[in-house]
C-alpha cells in the first residue's frame, strides 16, 4: 500500500473540523492550528484526544503548557479553517484579529465558533509521526446554533 492510497481511504471517513488553541495566553506563548484528528474518547472523567503531527510548532505548546481548547466550526468559517492550517511563523499570529476570549485554562475560545472543549492535557501518547493527546475536559459549551463544518466541505488534512 503506498502513502497515497493510504490518504485516499482515509478520506473516507468523514470528519468535524476544529480549530485547536493552544498555550495560557501571550502572543509568543500561543497558537492555534485546524484539527480534523479528533475524538471522544471517555464520559467519566470526560475526556476527548486530538492527534497532532510531530513537526507542527503546536506540538511543543502542547508538551509544554499542557492545555489546549478545541473550537469546533461552523459551515460558515471554512475561510478560518484555512487560515489555521497554515504552520505559524514569528511574522504571523494566526489568532490576531480572530474574535475570542480566554477559556479557564488560559487558551483562546473562538467566540465565533459552535462549540468548544476546554482541556488540560491528560496523557500523551507516541504515535509513529503523530502525538495522540489525551484532554481532560474541564468546560465545554455550545455558543451557537449552526450546521458543523465537515469534510462534506472537501477539506482535507494532508500529509505535507
Ligand atoms: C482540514 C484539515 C484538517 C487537519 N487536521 C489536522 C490534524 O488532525 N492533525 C494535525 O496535526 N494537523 C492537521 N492539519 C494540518 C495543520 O492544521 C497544519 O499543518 C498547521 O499548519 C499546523 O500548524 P502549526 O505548525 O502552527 O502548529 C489539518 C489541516 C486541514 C486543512
Amino acid at each position: 500500500m503506498s502513502k497515497s492510497d493510504f490518504g485516499d481511504v482515509l478520506a473516507k471517513i468523514p470528519y468535524g473540523v476544529s480549530v485547536v488553541t493552544t498555550g495560557r495566553g501571550g502572543a509568543q506563548v500561543e497558537n492555534g492550528l485546524t484539527v480534523s484528528w479528533l475524538c471522544q474518547v471517555a464520559f467519566e472523567p470526560p475526556m476527548l484526544m486530538i492527534a497532532v503531527d510531530k513537526l507542527h510548532y503546536s506540538v511543543d505548546l502542547l508538551r509544554s503548557t499542557k492545555n489546549f481548547c478545541v473550537n469546533l466550526l461552523g459551515e460558515d468559517q471554512a475561510a478560518l479553517a484555512g487560515r489555521f492550517a497554515k504552520q505559524a511563523t514569528t511574522a504571523d499570529d494566526k489568532l490576531a484579529d480572530v474574535p475570542q476570549r480566554p477559556a479557564d485554562s488560559g487558551a483562546a475560545i473562538l467566540t465565533d465558533a459552535v462549540a468548544y472543549f476546554d482541556c488540560e492535557v491528560a496523557q500523551l501518547v507516541e504515535a509513529g509521526d503523530h502525538l495522540l493527546v489525551l484532554g481532560r475536559v474541564e468546560d465545554a459549551a455550545v455558543l451557537r446554533d449552526r450546521a458543523p463544518l465537515t469534510s462534506a466541505s472537501g477539506l482535507r488534512y494532508r500529509k505535507r
